[in-house]
């Protein structure tokens, strides 16, 4: 499942762990794994596994704790807009409404026909006073309109 570009990359990261502490790799490995797709096969968790002489099991509970590795198939760029409550003060449920919409989404959200995007809501993301706020595959966007977010999208699908 490795690309050879992978592979080198894994090799690289391996070589900063004691040989009998591979499983100490699991994070930066698990990482290099989701890189490309943004989210990881039970193919990708095997590999890892194997990898690190550990069972897919273990990987899989090292997953379950961390929420920015995702399982389930995910857009290339992942849309994440804080609606948590002092969000929700300044609009930003009725942002992330017309967001999905303009995306053809229906909330809570999902990932659009061609795979580009997949748009969830989150809570507090620290940027609290800038609302509406988004993470976009953990770019931080603040102060956002509508017309903003249009110019971001556009020039994401521009990118593919
Ligand atoms: S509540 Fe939205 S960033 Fe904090």
């Amino acid at each position: 499942m490795w690309t050879q570009q992978e592979q080198q990359e894994l090799t690289q990261i391996l070589k900063k762990y004691p040989a009998d502490r591979k499983m100490s790799a699991v994070l930066p490995a698990l990482y290099l794994a989701q890189r490309e797709k943004n989210w990881l096969t039970d193919e990708d968790i095997e590999a890892v596994a194997e990898a690190l002489d550990i069972s897919p099991t273990h990987v899989h509970s090292v997953i379950g704790f961390y929420t920015l590795f995702r399982k389930e198939p995910t857009g290339k760029y992942l849309i994440q807009v804080c609606t948590d409550l002092p969000c929700a003060l300044r609009g930003a449920e009725a942002f992330y409404q017309r967001l999905c919409q303009r995306l053809g989404l229906s909330p809570p959200g999902g990932t659009t026909a061609d795979g580009l995007f997949t748009v969830e809501e989150v809570v507090c993301i620290a940027a609290c006073d800038k609302a509406p706020c988004a993470q976009i595959n953990l770019e931080y966007y603040e102060n956002l309109t509508d017309e903003q977010m249009d110019g971001v999208i556009e020039q994401l699908r521009k990118q593919g």
